[in-house]
């Protein structure tokens, strides 16, 4: 059922053709094997999950998490819309906690009612336009499990009232995707980087940015125009694109690579100086004769 629905989305069959079947035979035929037998971690480092960005966010941030003795973090979708994206991060999400005993906070933002209006051009309304996306609330709320909910309303006002009590020490940051479409509503939502105390983040937050992909996005407009504000006006948060994360991944023609980011906290605590020396080896020291 899920493979015929897969096969009648036209991006989703355009994308398996251009990303996946122009891998090396080998990985997709280690793919098919690990697709039968693999575990949580083999089937997100072969991109067998849908939305693998989200997959690998969450992953990446449950490991952090649990390397610095936390029991937990939040993670946040701004954009929800219909929720099939917000559906299918709770449910990576409860598979991750299976694998690493990291619980996952699910948070997806939303006016509830579709767009707002475009202000300006850096809004794309050539695009996008009032009451673009509306949502099935009730039907929504029924499907979320325990470990998400919706924060409706703009997120000028839900993103400072979110910040107030839901971001802890115990529970930082992790993983956040930006899917607002507009530049002025990504500038609002990036306040949840920039207006909290760094304790309440991860040391390296990791941030999946979609609307970054298309010819008409620019620095000059849409989310690229609200991170390059969000870097020049906060001098110790920056935000990144992970340039070397294609290096690191087994399939390299994935296009969502490009569309992770770090947030780096230069005032976040793990930023301090109490390591021990470090020495480097040298295997020329060692040779017979020397
Ligand atoms: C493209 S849709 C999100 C799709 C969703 N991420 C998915 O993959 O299924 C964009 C959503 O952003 C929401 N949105 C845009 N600007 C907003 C704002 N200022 N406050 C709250 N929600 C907003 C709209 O309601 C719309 O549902």
């Amino acid at each position: 059922m899920l493979v015929k629905k897969f096969l009648h989305q036209p991006s989703a069959r355009n994308r398996m053709v251009r990303e996946r079947l122009t891998e090396p035979l080998h990985l997709n035929l280690a793919s098919l094997l690990v697709a039968v037998f693999g575990g949580v971690r083999s089937r997100i480092a072969f991109d067998l999950v849908q939305r693998p960005h989200y997959a690998y966010g969450l992953l990446e941030a449950a490991d952090q998490a649990r390397k610095a003795g936390l029991s937990a973090f939040t993670a946040v979708e701004f954009g929800v819309a219909a929720g099939e994206g917000l559906i299918n991060m709770c449910r990576v999400a409860q598979l991750i906690t299976a694998e690493t005993g990291v619980a996952v906070q699910v948070a997806g933002f939303d006016s509830g009612e579709g767009m707002p209006p475009a202000q300006d051009f850096r809004d794309h309304p050539e695009q996008f336009g009032l009451g673009d996306f509306p949502m099935d609330r009730a039907r929504l709320e029924n499907k979320l499990p325990a470990n998400c909910r919706l924060v409706l309303g703009d997120v000028s006002k839900t993103v400072p009232e979110f910040l107030k009590s839901n971001l802890t020490p115990e529970r930082p940051l992790g993983f956040a995707a930006f899917d607002l479409d507009y530049y002025t509503s990504t500038k609002h939502a990036l306040r949840l980087l920039s207006d909290a105390d760094a304790a309440n983040y991860l040391f390296l937050p990791v941030l999946y940015f979609d609307d970054i992909v298309l010819p008409q996005y620019s620095d000059w407009a849409g989310e690229s125009l609200a991170i390059n504000e969000f870097n020049a006006e906060h001098e110790l948060r920056k935000i990144q694109q992970f340039r070397f994360l294609r290096s690191r991944r087994l399939l390299k023609n994935a296009r969502w690579i490009d569309q992770i980011f770090i947030l780096h906290l230069f005032d976040h605590p793990e930023v301090r100086e109490t390591h021990a020396q470090r020495r480097m080896q040298n295997v020329y020291l060692n040779e017979m004769g020397s």
